[in-house]
């Protein structure tokens, strides 16, 4: 007798389709939901759409989320017409056990961190693949203003880090808000909390891809075996 043959793992497109389906759970119904930026967010964007009737619209963190939500027939709010949101829901390119991030692999961090901040409550969605006991192994992006970053460079080498610019086609890539962004490796962030509070003094820094205090309330992990939910 033949064993059964075992079930064919899934991608990690169908792991990020998986918790993209799964925050809709989180949206409130009736109101405005706040909306990330990356692949695992276009998921999340793709199964909202199937609900578009039951929410209001969305505030988007970048113009690529923006273009993708109108396309699909959502409403897309200002962030300044709004107050407060009840939820906003994102990807990352780390989290920890805390619930501390790292983002803006999609240069989206600055809208990120805004959006999160005018939220009640951070949905992280993600492929297991994203879960680590430290911060630091993923490059970390930080925007900064084009003038401060050899400077901004230079501070990141007195903490053993190793910087570099971003390109996009052979030039610095350009953010939704003009400015250029720097990944930093060979970082090891053991203080998530303290180290976000002291890189955002940095002259020329408009944001730091660490998010501590704007860390995931929940964040729904994408495994093997189904969504996990760590809260
Ligand atoms: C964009 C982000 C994304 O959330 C992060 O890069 C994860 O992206 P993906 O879902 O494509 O892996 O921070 O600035």
């Amino acid at each position: 007798m033949t064993a059964p043959a075992s079930p064919t793992p899934l991608s990690q497109d169908e792991l990020k389709a998986q918790v993209g389906l799964a925050a809709l759970a989180y949206v409130v119904k009736g109101e405005i939901v706040g909306v990330g930026t990356g692949s695992t967010v276009n998921k999340f964007i793709d199964a909202l759409a199937t609900i578009k009737d039951e929410i209001k619209g969305a505030v988007s963190s970048s113009v690529a989320s923006t273009e993708r939500l109108r396309a699909l027939g959502i409403p897309v709010f200002d962030s300044n017409e709004v107050e407060e949101l009840a939820v906003y829901i994102d990807g990352a390119d780390e989290i920890d056990h805390q619930g501390y991030m790292v983002k803006g692999g999609g240069a989206a961090l600055t809208r990120e961190k805004i959006v999160a901040a005018q939220s009640k409550r951070f949905v992280c969605i993600a492929d297991a693949s994203k879960l680590v006991e430290t911060l630091g192994a993923f490059p970390l992006p930080v925007e900064v203003i084009p003038m401060a970053a050899r400077r901004v460079m230079r501070q990141f080498a007195r903490l053993g880090g190793i910087a570099q610019v971003r390109e996009k086609d052979g030039l610095p890539l350009v953010t939704d808000n003009g400015q250029h962004i720097v990944d930093v490796t060979g970082l090891r962030i053991t203080d998530p909390r303290a180290f976000e509070s002291e890189v955002s003094q940095w002259p020329g820094v408009v944001t730091v891809g660490v998010f501590a205090h704007q860390k995931a309330d929940v964040c729904l992990l994408g495994t093997a075996s189904g969504v996990k939910t760590m809260q």
